[in-house]
């Protein structure tokens, strides 16, 4: 054991003795019996093969695992490990059952449970008042992560009691890992703060991958839409009801009997003229791909996978096969560098009959869910090449999703930037797309649970996430849906998904006031797009979680280190969805000690750190936008994000008390890579200071352009002027017109109609 430092340093033993599993328990109910260390082993049964239900795992090597306990002093809070649909703080798990680390898919989850799902991101962070932290376990076996603490269990008057009767001891976190092979490869993140931990776990495994600007927008997705002309009618449905989308979605029923890579001939026959309209409109599609492959002779993408040898074998060296939704399936060995090339060559627009540029692609069903393996996933002593499955099963999900990500790129001759939508992940997939929470739920508990499921997902590296908007499963109330638009407007990843028996769900099926709702939900995420996208610019750039906890920001506020019910955006919007049925209102957290919040919906100033009772309606959410901020927003909605390309910008500056405020604006093609290659980008920063605005250029050297030019800007927490005057580098001045709301402190600027691109300062006098 090393030291054991006030400060939140780690210490840690290494189990190098045996640690040896009591398999049988563990295959069979799903529950861990770890019996610990045995120098003198002796055999037990399942060690060298074993059987659950009608499976066998002939364990060629025997029985192995590894496992390492690290001391956490000074430290209650750690957070982490995803994907597991409980709270964001981790729980003590002494007495239950460790959070569980295998990528399965799961039908109907259970919600604040540790149970293992679609993916697996082996990296836990630690955090406490003084120092934030974090471990990288690199390994993708089967893995268990033991929590136990010294104060789990006691409140904080408690732990005050102690404290004031110097009975406290100093509060410690202990973790142990457990892997079922491979070596131990751990990286310490030392932090100190959250950000370093950032951007360290960035250096390791990279950065969330830069999506097109559209795909930030709205998607609308079920399982299925059944043909051209449903296609077709959705289409027209959002236009009907002024609801902006960018992408329409098409499920597994859109191919040939679940040939992927293909179109039914029937319902599909014309993809190209289906997307074609779409591009007409700037609109976007994105279809399905599995990675499992039907086995049929007549089709070409199995046959050329068997030919070339590149899919997963079985223990006795034939091709491994299992069903799933095409029947008997094949499972591509996507760890095999060359059968990701070939993969990827798939997409190329002269390989995948009927796709065009404006269409994207799902990955899903890639843990890889085998529906007749042992807990629907592939056997453990398949192999691929050498490597047992049992090795490296948490990143057969990852290759999938990097397989295709290359492919899109590859078929623009490396010029767009790809979107792909994966369910299972691993450590470094925020690289290659957006992922989702899986088969959730039309529940409140299923709404609830999204928000720490994705803050989890973005503090390990993942911004780009969302869970199905709806919930997956069943049907919603029509609260429940308009609060589920609400929330999701609000999270990275936003897209509607229904299961095949549901009844239909357009946001127009339920009377034109709820419709109404929906439509304001989305126009609020339009709005904001220009801030999301700068957003995930410094994902891309630097490793920040788009979606964070408040103690990412507030890291010394103990009150925040177990919120699950709000969240930040950046740093500078404060989101508190409703979660409860039939809520009349909410008590948010407005963090910093002197600092203020402006509701985005009435302007009203709060301060922080406190408590505050906000009634509610249902026609939104509480959003605040932190004084000493500034947002950018587009106030004139339309059809998609692509028609606002080149629209006007309304900027919110947000006073802080001492009438001080900073934002960015960033602006590229927002579709290629032009941004990192040639630089081609826009780059500003505002401040707002002794009483004048100003933008200057944080991107020197970029030549890229815009249209789009400063329509308005509005000044939250400001006093009156009795002039306002816009200065232009060229020497020139003009007088603004302007208007000022008393009742809240509201300065509205009109048209100040200098370009967006451009040095120009605003002086109020
Ligand atoms: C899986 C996915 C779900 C999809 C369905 C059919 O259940 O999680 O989103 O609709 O498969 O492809």
């Amino acid at each position: 054991m090393g030291g054991r430092d006030r400060d939140g340093s780690i210490s840690f033993s290494t189990r190098t003795s045996r640690v040896m599993w009591s398999r049988t328990g563990l295959m069979a109910d799903g529950v861990t019996h770890v019996s610990e260390a045995k120098e003198d082993e002796k055999v037990e049964d399942g060690m060298w093969e074993e059987t659950f239900k009608s499976h066998t795992d002939s364990k060629p090597n025997g029985p192995s695992s590894i496992s390492l306990d690290f001391s956490l002093p000074g430290v209650e809070n750690v957070y982490g490990i995803p994907e597991h649909a409980d709270s964001l703080k981790l729980k003590a798990t002494d007495g239950g059952d460790p959070y569980r680390l295998f990528n399965l898919d799961v039908f109907q989850y259970e919600v604040f449970n540790p149970m293992a799902l679609y993916g697996a991101i082996p990296v836990m962070l630690s955090h406490s008042a003084q120092r934030t932290m974090g471990i990288f376990w690199l390994n993708a076996a089967e893995t268990w992560v033991d929590i136990s603490s010294n104060t789990a269990g006691k409140t904080v008057f408690g732990q005050m009691l102690d404290y004031v009767q110097g009975s406290s001891e100093t509060p410690q976190t202990d973790v142990r890992w457990i892997s079922e092979s491979g070596i131990i490869d751990v990286f310490i993140m030392l932090g100190p703060t959250p950000t370093d931990v950032f951007s360290q776990y960035a250096s390791l495994t990279g950065t969330q991958a830069f999506p097109p600007l559209s795909a930030l927008a709205y998607h609308q997705c079920r399982w299925n839409y059944n043909d051209q002309e449903d296609v077709a009618a959705v289409d027209q449905g959002f236009d009907d009801h002024d609801i902006p989308y960018d992408f329409i979605w098409l499920d597994i029923e859109h191919t040939d009997g679940k040939r992927y890579f293909t179109w039914d001939p029937h319902k599909f026959p014309q993809p190209k003229d289906m997307l074609q309209g779409l591009l007409d409109k700037r609109r976007k599609m994105v279809t399905i791909v599995d990675p499992h492959i039907k086995v049929d002779s007549s089709y070409k993408i199995h046959n050329e996978i068997r030919s070339k040898g590149f899919y997963v074998k079985s223990k006795d060296g034939g091709d491994y096969e299992g069903w799933c939704w095409p029947g008997n399936s094949g499972y591509p060995d996507f760890t095999n560098p060359e059968m990701r090339a070939w993969w990827a060559s798939m997409f190329a627009y002269d390989q995948y009959e009927g796709s065009m540029e404006n269409m994207y692609t799902w990955n899903d069903m890639n843990e890889p869910s085998v529906f007749n393996g042992p807990e629907v996933t592939m056997h453990k002593d398949a192999l691929h090449g050498n490597w047992e499955n049992r090795d490296l099963h948490n990143l057969y999900g990852f290759y999938v999703q990097r397989a295709t990500a290359e492919g899109l790129i590859e078929r623009s001759g490396g010029v767009e930037r790809p979107f792909v939508l994966a369910r299972a992940f691993f450590a470094g997939s925020q690289r290659y797309g957006a992922v989702w929470t899986g088969d959730n739920a039309a529940e409140w508990d299923h709404l609830k649970i999204s928000i720490p499921m994705c803050l989890s997902l973005g503090l390990v590296g993942v911004s780009f996430c969302g869970a199905d908007v709806g919930g997956f499963f069943k049907s919603p109330s029509t609260e429940l849906l308009v609060r589920w638009y609400q929330t999701g407007a609000y999270q990275p990843f936003f897209r509607a998904h229904a299961h095949l028996d549901t009844p239909r769900r357009e946001p127009w099926l339920f009377g034109p006031e709820n419709t109404a709702l929906i439509r304001e939900a989305v126009r609020q995420r339009y709005a904001l797009l220009p801030y999301w996208y700068q957003l995930f610019y410094h994902a891309h750039h630097s490793g920040q979680p788009v979606m964070r906890p408040l103690w990412v920001e507030y890291p010394q506020d103990t009150a925040t280190f177990s919120m699950d019910d709000q969240f930040l955006l950046g740093r500078d919007l404060l989101v508190h969805p409703v979660t409860e049925e039939g809520a009349r209102g909410v008590t948010a957290y407005l963090p910093g000690k002197g600092e203020v919040w402006f509701d985005v919906h009435t302007f009203q100033k709060h301060n922080g750190a406190q408590n505050l009772y906000i009634p509610v309606t249902i026609s939104s959410i509480p959003v605040f936008q932190r004084g000493g901020s500034i947002i950018p927003r587009k106030a004139r909605v339309r059809r998609s994000s692509s028609c606002m390309e080149h629209d006007p910008y309304t900027l919110f500056v947000a006073l802080s008390p001492k009438r001080f405020a900073q934002g960015e604006l960033y602006i590229d093609d927002g579709h290629t890579f032009n941004f990192d290659k040639q630089k081609q980008f826009i780059h500003r920063r505002f401040s707002f200071a002794n009483n004048a605005l100003s933008s200057r250029n944080l991107a020197p050297g970029s030549q890229f352009t815009t249209f789009s030019w400063i329509e308005k800007i509005v000044i939250l927490g400001a006093s009156k002027p009795s002039k306002a005057t816009l200065k232009t580098p060229d020497g020139k001045e003009s007088l603004l017109e302007f208007e000022f709301d008393t009742s809240m402190s509201v300065l509205t600027l009109r048209k100040p109609g200098v370009n967006a691109g451009l040095d120009w300062t605003v002086v109020l006098q």
